[in-house]
């Protein structure tokens, strides 16, 4: 990426207490727990930019949206926000200002919109709180966001209630909703999987008119690798609260180096035709995120494991132009 990052994280962790049972505590096991649900993730979006986040359920791909945007709050790194760090040392006008352009896409727009709101109030609720006696200017904004998300002609929506909606068009609200305030940032978490196949590449393809026309860094959640060639500029690989694989969209897809990666690109069906490459089969479940594998994460499932993985930890490095790996097979290139 050429240009400052919209979002930046270094060394970003997120890490939950374990509530541990009455009788571990009597039997004397004190030192405290944690789920690492994210663990040192590195990332950066820039202006136009829409990073795939994939990886297994429970590989923390949720957590490291919520994080980024600071609905839960970090245990430990680093955030900023075009430039201006967002935990250290904020100010109340960076941390504003955050808010308003920093917004979040759900998987489910049932459970996003309240059912006793009609459209108009959905989509100006946040518009009400960020700028506040202007309604003239709610109301253009609004109007824009409807049209932006699909809803046309946005007039005919806006006394619906989401009874009256199919599910779709839900998700349009809700994306109306969180484009409304016109953020620099959006994470879209699995915004299209519990919606109908036949109407996921609108919704997907608005995405890509938010990052290409209005030039939103956006974070685009998904488990489902076969959607992130047509959606995602560059892809990150998550497992068990890391980033294992990074690189432009066509790169990862088309020569997936970490074992894992492999796997989850082999589970993707071909149209019409074979394999020219082999790939690894992914076997057994994700350990849990309180004890987690010594060495190499992967190492229990990996067919190449080797001694050095059990042992040493790979970090993520250079392996070809804008390619960068975790995996001691791979490697070798200095990182800029
Ligand atoms: N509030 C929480 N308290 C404790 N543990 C949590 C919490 N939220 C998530 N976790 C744990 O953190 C890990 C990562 O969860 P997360 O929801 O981020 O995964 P995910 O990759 O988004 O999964 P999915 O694809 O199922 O949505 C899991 O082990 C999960 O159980
Ligand atoms: S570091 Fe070792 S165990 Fe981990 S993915 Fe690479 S080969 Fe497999
Ligand atoms: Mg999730």
């Amino acid at each position: 990426m050429q240009t400052e990052p919209v979002i930046e994280a270094r060394n970003l962790r997120k890490w939950y207490p374990v509530h541990r049972h009455r009788l571990a505590s009597l039997l004397g096991r004190r030192e405290p727990e944690f789920v690492k649900a994210v663990d040192g993730v590195n990332l950066a979006i820039g202006a136009g930019e829409i990073l795939g986040l994939v990886g297994e359920s429970g590989s923390g791909k949720s957590t490291t949206g919520m994080t980024l945007l600071k609905l839960h709050a970090p245990t430990g790194g680093d955030i900023s926000f075009q430039g201006l760090g967002l935990l250290a040392n904020e100010t109340r006008s960076v941390r504003l200002a955050f808010r308003r352009q920093a917004q979040i896409v759900f998987q489910n727009p049932y459970e996003a919109l309240n059912p006793r709101y009609t459209v108009a109030q959905s989509v100006g609720e946040p518009l009400a709180i960020h700028f506040r006696g202007q309604p003239a200017l709610q109301r253009e904004m609004l109007l824009r966001a409807m049209q932006r998300a699909g809803l046309l002609p946005a007039a005919s929506y806006l006394e619906r209630y989401p009874h009256q909606l199919s599910g779709g068009q839900l998700q349009r609200v809700a994306i109306a909703r969180a484009i409304s305030v016109e953020p620099r940032f959006l994470v879209a978490d699995e915004p299209v999987s519990m919606l109908d196949v036949s109407i996921r590449a609108g919704i997907l393809n608005l995405l890509r008119h938010f990052a290409s026309d209005l030039r939103m860094a956006i974070l685009y959640i998904s488990h489902d690798l076969s959607t992130m060639r047509h959606v995602c500029t560059t892809i990150a690989v998550m497992y068990l609260g890391r980033i294992i694989e990074t690189g432009p969209a066509d790169t990862v897809l088309d020569a997936p180096l970490h074992p894992y990666t492999r796997a989850l690109v082999g589970a993707v069906p071909v149209m019409g035709g074979r394999r020219t490459r082999p790939h690894t089969k992914l076997v057994g479940a994700l350990p849990d995120a309180i004890r987690l594998p010594r060495g190499c994460r992967f190492h229990p499932r990996c067919p190449q494991a080797m001694e050095v993985c059990r042992v040493q930890e790979p970090v993520l490095q250079r392996a070809a132009t804008d390619h960068d790996v975790a995996c001691h097979l791979h490697g070798s290139l200095p990182m800029s």
